[in-house]
C-alpha cells in the first residue's frame, strides 16, 4: 500500500496526480445522481468523495478511511474547497457500523483490495446500502497486466519477474481475478456483478527525480530497498532511474496500467 502521509501531501506527485487518467472513468461509471447519498470506501484524502458530493448536490457524500492522516487531510481539503455536503470518518470499512440502508451508492478508487476477510467486509458495506443500492469500485487487474508493477519489480530485483509476487502484506491485486471478485461479492450479498476494463496510464511525476521520489515511498519499494545492503540498494535505485528515463515523455514519467471497475447491486 502507499504511505498515506505522502500520498495526500503537496509534493510534485501525489495519488490524485498519479491517477488523473483514471478519474473521469470512475466518475462516469459511478454515475452519481443529484439526490444520492454516497459512501466512499477507503477514501484517502477524499478527491472522489468531494467529486461525488459536488454531483450529489441535494444528497451527501461520506468518506471513510483507516488512515487518520488521510481523514485529517480530506477534511482540510473539503473545507478549503468549500464542499459542505460531505463528511469523513476515521473508520475501518470492514466493521464500521454504517447507518443501515442509508446509501444509494458505494464507490471506491483502489480502497477495497486490502480487507482481511473480504466477504465479511463487503457484507458489512452492503448493510449500509439500500436494497438494490449500487457498488462501483476501481481495483487493479492482476499484477502481471500492470506494466508499472512489473517494471518496478524488475528494476528492484535486477531480473525479469517470474509472475505475480507472493504478497507479504496487503495485496493491491487481491480483486484482480474476476472469478475471485465475483465469488466474494456473490457471497457478500451482491448480484449483477459486471467488470469494465480500464486501460489508462499511471503518472509518476514530471521528471525522473519526481518519479523516483514518489515510487521510493511505495511500501513495496521501501521494503525491498531496506532488505538490501547499501551498495545493492544504490544499484537498484540506478536501475529504477534507468526505467523511469525510458518511460519519460512530454507528459512526464508514465506507465501502462490495467484496472477493473467492478459494479454490483445489493440484493
Ligand atoms: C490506494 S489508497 C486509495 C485512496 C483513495 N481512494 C484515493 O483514490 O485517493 C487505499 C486507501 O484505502 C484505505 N484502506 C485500506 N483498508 C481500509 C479499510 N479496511 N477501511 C477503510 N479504509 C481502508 C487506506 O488507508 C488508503 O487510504
Amino acid at each position: 500500500m502507499r504511505d498515506s502521509a505522502r500520498e495526500h501531501g503537496p509534493g510534485p506527485t501525489n495519488y490524485d496526480g498519479e491517477l488523473r487518467s483514471h478519474d473521469r472513468i470512475l466518475r462516469r461509471e459511478a454515475a452519481v445522481q443529484r439526490h444520492d447519498h454516497v459512501l466512499d470506501i477507503g477514501c484517502g484524502s477524499g478527491q472522489t468523495t468531494r467529486q461525488a458530493a459536488r454531483t450529489a448536490r441535494e444528497g451527501r457524500a461520506f468518506g471513510v478511511d483507516v488512515s487518520a492522516t488521510a481523514i485529517e487531510r480530506a477534511r482540510e481539503l473539503a473545507l478549503a474547497e468549500g464542499v459542505g455536503n460531505v463528511a469523513f470518518e476515521h473508520a475501518d470499512a470492514q466493521v464500521h457500523r454504517f447507518p443501515p440502508e442509508r446509501f444509494d451508492v458505494a464507490i471506491s478508487r483502489f480502497g477495497t483490495m486490502f480487507f482481511d476477510d473480504p466477504v465479511a467486509a463487503f457484507a458489512n458495506i452492503g448493510r449500509g446500502l439500500r436494497p438494490a443500492g449500487r457498488l462501483v469500485m476501481m481495483v487493479w487487474q492482476p499484477a502481471e497486466r500492470n506494466e508499472w508493477d512489473v517494471a518496478i519489480r524488475r528494476a528492484l530485483s535486477g531480473a525479469r519477474p517470474t509472475g505475480a509476487a507472493a504478497p507479504a502484506g496487503p495485496d493491491a491485486f487481491s480483486l484482480g481475478d474476476p472469478g475471485t471478485a465475483e465469488r466474494i461479492l456473490g457471497a457478500a450479498g451482491f448480484a449483477g456483478i459486471a467488470f469494465t476494463d480500464v486501460h489508462e496510464p499511471v503518472h509518476y511525476g514530471p521528471d525522473v527525480d519526481a518519479a523516483l521520489d514518489w515510487v521510493r515511498g511505495f511500501t513495496s519499494t521501501s521494503e525491498v530497498l531496506s532488505r538490501l545492503d547499501p551498495a545493492a540498494s544504490e544499484r537498484a535505485l540506478g536501475r529504477l532511474r534507468e526505467t523511469f528515463s525510458a518511460h519519460l515523455d512530454d507528459d512526464g514519467v508514465r506507465f501502462d496500467s490495467r484496472a477493473w471497475i467492478i459494479s454490483a447491486r445489493r440484493l
